[in-house]
């Protein structure tokens, strides 16, 4: 466990070393675990808590998930079923990783087969917070908890494959056997958690909905296809339009802001570029905090989540949704993406590294920066890192 305080608040977050498979199998070796629904999150987290040597059974209605389910071993009758009240009953943890909208249309058999005592576990506080909208009220006689990775169930397994682990949240929403927190605990480091940090279910939902739909997925969106477009019509090629708002991002900058924050990435940039991005930051910031003011309103008085479950529950929902991602797909700004994807050096044939290439790996995107493009950075960093060397010798002489 670590603890620190930023602006005023005080945090403890939970880690790996806190909880070692001895004691993971101690709080978790007498669980039954039914995963309930196995898209992306729950094929993640199975695969993952299975590995970690938790006793795991699978549960979703036939169809996609199911056949996946069975490719990745999951075995029909035994740790397989397409009856999730059979599962239900089975299992100590009902991890209820169902889409939302499905979670609302399963709620009446999850709740059938709940035994007492069982955990009932969720990724998203949705269900809970907005049950006005989804009728999700669980019994009094089960723990209601939450372990809500951030970040997509791919990446959960792949992380975790790799030895390393995605940071979630977790928070206990109902204790009835006093366990309530010690499981949540256990299952968010089996399932691969990197580290945990606490929230409510309502904290987890408001954030959430408002993250994805903000900075993380749609903000982002809006913002490049605006700046594609004003260079677009004023005579830029696809090419340098594309480079300039994307790739350039996503290959050069974004990495090292995840490597050592945004005043490691201004300083490892030229001086025009600083001057310009810190003289222009406030007016993008001025510009958009009234739209994730009404964004964060919306999420909170549930009209976000009454829109989902409305248009998750069609049943042309999947159909509508292909279109959608072909009209992304078809704009001008993703062709030429894929073109300059496919330029990309480490994804040409003999290329050195061709797995982090097909992976778009960050060995790949750390290597981008430093070979192409004005913005030079870990080599313009390791000159100034032998430059300090150098002054500070130079001191100790003196
Ligand atoms: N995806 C993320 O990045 C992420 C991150 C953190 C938390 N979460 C949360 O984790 C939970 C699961 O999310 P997910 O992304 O894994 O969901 P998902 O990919 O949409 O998976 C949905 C699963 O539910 C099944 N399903 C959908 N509607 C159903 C219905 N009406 N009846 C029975 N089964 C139904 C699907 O089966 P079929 O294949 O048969 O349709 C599929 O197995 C959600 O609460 C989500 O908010 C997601």
């Amino acid at each position: 466990m670590k603890t620190f305080t930023v602006g005023n608040v005080t945090e403890t977050v939970v880690e790996r070393t806190d909880f070692p498979p001895k004691k993971l199998k101690e709080i978790l070796g007498r669980e039954t675990v039914a995963i309930i629904g196995y898209g992306v999150q729950g094929r993640g987290q199975s695969l993952n808590l299975r590995d970690n040597g938790v006793k795991v059974i699978v549960a979703v209605r036939k169809g996609k998930s199911y056949d996946l389910a069975k490719q990745d071993g999951w075995e029909p009758g035994v740790t397989l079923f397409d009856d999730l009240g059979e599962a239900v009953r089975r299992a100590t943890v009902v991890q209820y990783l169902l889409s939302d909208a499905g979670q609302k249309a399963s709620w009446p058999v999850i709740k059938a087969n709940l035994q007492e005592g069982a955990a009932l576990y969720f990724s998203h506080g949705f269900s809970i917070v907005f049950s006005e909208q989804t009728g999700v009220v669980p019994p009094r006689n089960v723990d209601v908890i939450l372990v809500a990775p951030k970040g997509s169930g791919t990446t959960v397994r792949r992380l975790f494959l790799e030895g390393r682990g995605i940071n979630g949240s977790f928070a206990v929403h109902q204790d009835f056997t006093g366990r309530a927190r010690e499981r949540c605990l256990a299952l968010g480091i089996a399932i691969g958690s990197g580290f945990l940090f606490e929230t409510t279910f309502e904290k987890e939902v408001l954030s959430d909905l408002t993250g994805e739909r903000g900075v993380l997925m749609g903000a982002i969106y809006g913002l490049w296809r605006a700046q594609y477009e004003v260079l677009r019509a004023h005579g830029h090629s696809p090419s340098e339009a594309f480079n300039e708002t994307v790739e350039e991002a996503t290959q050069s900058l974004y990495p090292l802001i995840a490597e050592k924050g945004m005043d490691w990435m201004y300083a490892n940039c030229s001086t025009t570029a600083q001057r310009g991005a810190l003289d222009w930051f406030k007016k993008f910031e001025e510009a958009s905090k009234p739209v994730f003011e009404e964004l964060y309103r919306k999420v909170k008085q549930g009209e976000e989540t009454a829109r989902v479950l409305d248009a998750n529950s069609r049943p042309d929902y999947h159909q509508q949704l292909q279109k959608e991602l072909a009209a992304v797909d078809a704009d001008e700004m993703w062709q030429i993406g894929k073109i300059v994807r496919e330029l990309r050096p480490e994804r040409q044939p003999g290329a050195k590294n061709p797995k982090a290439a097909a992976k778009g790996s960050a060995t790949a995107k750390k290597s981008t920066p430093a070979r192409k493009g004005r913005k030079q950075a870990p080599r313009k960093a390791a000159a100034q890192t032998r430059k300090k060397k150098a002054k500070k010798a130079a001191k100790k002489k003196r």
